[in-house]
């Protein structure tokens, strides 16, 4: 059912319940097709209150910190898939708690850690493919100079005693055929070395919900893979994007209209420097919703903060914005909500979902003590 964007609160991010089951049952087919693991990764998509229903679906989580680690284990009910750039030494004890895989980002980590590995977990390195195909060097883990993963000619002839999986993630919002390119990549630089492991991890990025993606060569290709290392038994995929992509909103409200040049300027209750960081970092310009390339009226969208470059544009409406009007930047779930801050004191949007019955559910508002406590 579609959402009534009058029963909305402003601002807030709302997910819709149906968007985010059909992305599920789509990774699911994935899972079940070409027989691997596919684990939500909780740095792109951590709105607990749906992670039983993502359990449902999926094989569990990846976890980069210890409190990502004990959201997993407390909202998922499992033990998550742990990899840090590197673990910090007051964590370390109690992230096994949470964790049944570690992956370390170098031998020198895997060497400090290694005695102090509880028995019942498994430890995997993180390697570096390479081969990427990301542009932007911000997103690029592949980069030159990268510190994230173990360069192959550093390896030697054996793995370190201990390792049962290795571990890549060269990918972000890439398609099959990118993914066909790295492990062309990976298998050729860690050949003798995937025949010693029992598992494969190949990062995120895998955007297997996106229109257009080809499902069925991705499904291909990792049944391919499995059959060429048949002493794998299991190949792992821990997507962020992939689970809330184009599942919901950020729904803001126009405060003021300014126009100090030619341009309007729409002053909106949320801000990007706060609420949408990616729009600025990538830089990427979001869709906004009843937008219309050949609109008659022209704006820029402008944060609530007092940052110079919290704005963005332009866009084009049919008709006159007016202070009250809602403006819905779309595909606002994945990262962007696990982003946010409270710069300038500004308030956090709330979370809600639009549920597959055509009700709302508010599930968290913020108020001044989530500023005060952050800080002191
Ligand atoms: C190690 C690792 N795994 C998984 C992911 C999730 O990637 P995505 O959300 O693009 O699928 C990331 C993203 O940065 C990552 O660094």
């Amino acid at each position: 059912m579609s959402v009534t964007w009058n029963k909305i609160p402003s601002p807030c991010y709302l997910l819709e319940e149906e968007k985010l089951i059909s992305n599920l049952q789509l990774i699911k087919r994935v899972q079940e097709e070409a027989q691997v693991s596919v684990i939500c990764a909780l740095k792109g998509f951590a709105m607990h209150s749906v992670f039983p229903l993502v359990k449902k679906y999926l094989s569990g989580a990846t976890a980069s910190s210890l409190h990502e680690a004990r959201l997993v284990y407390e909202k998922m009910g499992v033990k998550a898939h742990t990899y840090c750039v590197a673990y910090i030494p007051n964590d370390f004890e109690e992230i096994q708690k949470y964790s049944d895989y570690l992956t370390f980002n170098s031998l020198s980590e895997y060497e400090r850690w290694k005695n102090k590995v509880h028995t019942n977990i498994s430890c995997g390195l993180r390697v570096n493919p390479g081969y990427s195909e990301v542009t932007t060097e911000l997103y690029n883990p592949c980069a030159p100079h990268s510190r994230l993963g173990i360069a192959g000619h550093l390896l030697g002839e054996h793995l370190p005693e201990g390792i049962e999986g290795l571990h890549f993630h060269a990918l972000c919002e890439n398609d099959s055929y990118t993914l066909e390119k790295v492990l062309a990549s990976f298998t050729k630089l860690y050949d003798s070395f995937l025949r010693q492991v029992k598992w494969v991890n190949f990062g995120g990025g895998h955007l297997m919900t996106r229109k257009g993606y080809d499902v069925e060569h991705l499904i291909k290709i990792l049944k391919d893979f499995r059959q060429k290392y048949p002493n794998i038994q299991e190949v792992i995929l821990e997507p962020g994007s992939a689970v809330g992509w184009e599942a919901g909103y950020l729904v803001s409200t126009v405060l003021d209209i300014v126009q100090n040049n030619d341009i309007p300027i729409a002053i909106l209750d949320v801000s990007f420097t706060c609420h949408m960081p990616d729009c600025l970092e990538m830089p990427y310009q979001p869709r906004i919703l009843n937008t219309n390339e050949k609109g008659a009226f022209e704006y820029y969208m402008g944060g609530v903060s007092c940052l110079a470059g919290d704005y963005m544009g332009t866009w084009k409406f049919d008709k006159a914005l007016k202070v009250g009007d809602k403006i819905i930047f779309d595909d606002m779930i994945h990262y962007t909500m696990v982003k946010t801050n409270t710069f300038n004191g500004i308030n956090l949007p709330s979370i809600g979902i639009w549920r597959k019955n055509g009700e709302f559910e508010l599930v968290n508002s913020y108020r001044y003590e989530n500023y005060k406590n952050r800080l002191s």
